[in-house]
């Protein structure tokens, strides 16, 4: 079975699914910021229209079928499909049609009456509580509406959701979309084919959530390679060596663990590189900065860091320039202040102009690429926050795993 060049697993492709006048149910990741009943950010809608398109090119019968939102198992009219539905309409210039329930008699009559080339698009997949169950009983129903599977949900893969898992256990007939593939190629040769100087920038406001991405890379890292920390983690890294930061968040009880990767990386020769200078300000509304010198200034009991400074930018900025391969999740400070926005907009830039190949993963960091005008520069920007950082792990996804596992099998 041919398979993405980068990817160690033998996926099935779109192109070697029988898909002509069958009803084919598309797992996508239409999990999208809403503003009001508008969609704010359609990235993830059109990441998916090249596998929409290629479907419907090959006469296929579309059931898409998405979560938005956090719904607690129960239907909520804040979370319906119907912003999404309409901007997706308007990408494809065709009608999408919108049952109100996500299973039941009037869905299946409607996709039963679907036709080539036509698309419904199923209510919140989390309106029903055997989705984040993984109910069979679920699973089975959703089975029911189609012939063949398709998942392009790179950013839901890492849950093992019905969806997700269930439908396509019960399938045989079942594909990786184009995106999938596209994101499981890219991740996949970062963490398979790293190539030497490598840069990984990470960043966010808790240690906790990316120890075991810091972790699983430091593994795979050669002397010479760098790690460049940011963001409210990195208070956690420079309390670890001694700092003083003031009101800045921080994990008292992750200073063992921050202690330890630092000693394994100097161990090994890989650079662990840490704000050398901060802007500060007082709390999270605040209105004006400050620079301060990690090594030479005081940082006020009331203040807070919370973006890095321009020397570090710098020097970010120059070891991300040198490298042969990139990977990037996290902002470097409080993003969503223009005043601590310049860190992480610089790190955007520099990751445009580095040579080697890039990827980015993770909302704040896609967002901040975005905004810098680097984006057409990186190579491959990803939809997925938590599954971009679970393959970087080293993790297989079981959405990915389910592709592959033989039917009627649980795991
Ligand atoms: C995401 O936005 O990361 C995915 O759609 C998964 O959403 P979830 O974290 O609510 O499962």
């Amino acid at each position: 079975m041919p398979s993405a060049p980068d990817s160690p697993l033998p996926l099935p492709t779109l192109d070697d699914l029988d898909v002509e006048n069958r009803r084919v149910f598309v797992r996508v990741d239409f999990n999208v910021p809403l503003k009001g009943t508008e969609v704010r950010d359609d990235s993830r809608i059109r990441a998916t229209l090249p596998t929409i398109q290629r479907l419907r090119e090959r006469g296929a019968r579309l059931i898409l079928a998405s979560h938005l939102g956090r719904p607690d198992g129960a239907p909520d009219p804040k979370y319906s499909m119907e912003p999404v539905g309409a901007r997706l309409a308007e990408l494809l210039d065709c009608e999408v049609r919108l049952p109100d329930e996500v299973v039941g008699d009037g869905v299946t009559k409607l996709v039963l009456d679907t036709r080539a080339q036509q698309i419904v698009l199923l209510e919140n997949l989390r309106f029903h509580p055997g989705e984040t169950k993984n109910d069979p009983g679920f699973a089975q129903a959703l089975a029911s509406l189609c012939e063949a599977y398709v998942n392009d949900a790179f950013g839901a893969s890492h849950r093992a959701h019905a969806s997700v898992v269930g439908v396509p256990r019960l399938i045989g007939a079942r594909a990786a979309g184009l995106l999938l593939a596209a994101e499981t190629s890219a991740l996949g040769r970062v963490v398979h084919r790293p190539e030497h100087p490598f840069v990984m920038i990470i960043g966010g406001a808790k240690v906790s959530d990316k120890l075991p991405v810091l972790i699983a890379t430091l593994d795979r890292l050669r002397a010479g390679d760098s790690i460049l920390i940011g963001g409210a983690m990195a208070n956690t890294f420079l309390a670890a060596r001694g700092v003083e930061l003031g009101a800045s968040l921080q994990e008292p009880d992750r200073l063992t663990d921050c202690r330890s990767l630092l000693t394994r990386a100097e161990a090994r020769d890989i650079r662990v590189l840490l704000p050398g200078d901060l802007r500060v300000g007082r709390g999270l509304k605040a209105d004006a900065a400050r620079v301060v010198r990690v090594a030479d200034d005081v940082v006020d009991p009331a203040e807070m860091a919370l973006d890095i400074g321009p020397d570090t930018e710098t020097r970010f900025a120059a070891a991300i320039r040198g490298a042969k391969m990139v990977f990037w999740n996290g902002p470097m400070g409080l993003f969503e202040n223009p005043l601590f926005a310049g860190g992480t907009l610089a790190i955007a830039r520099a990751v445009g102009d580095c040579p080697g190949f890039t990827v980015v993963g993770g909302g704040d960091s896609v967002a901040a690429i975005q905004d810098s005008g680097a984006a057409d520069r990186i190579d491959h920007i990803s939809t997925g926050g938590g599954a971009s950082l679970e393959m970087i792990e080293g993790q297989t996804l079981p959405g990915v795993e389910a592709l592959l596992t033989p039917l009627g099998r649980s795991n």
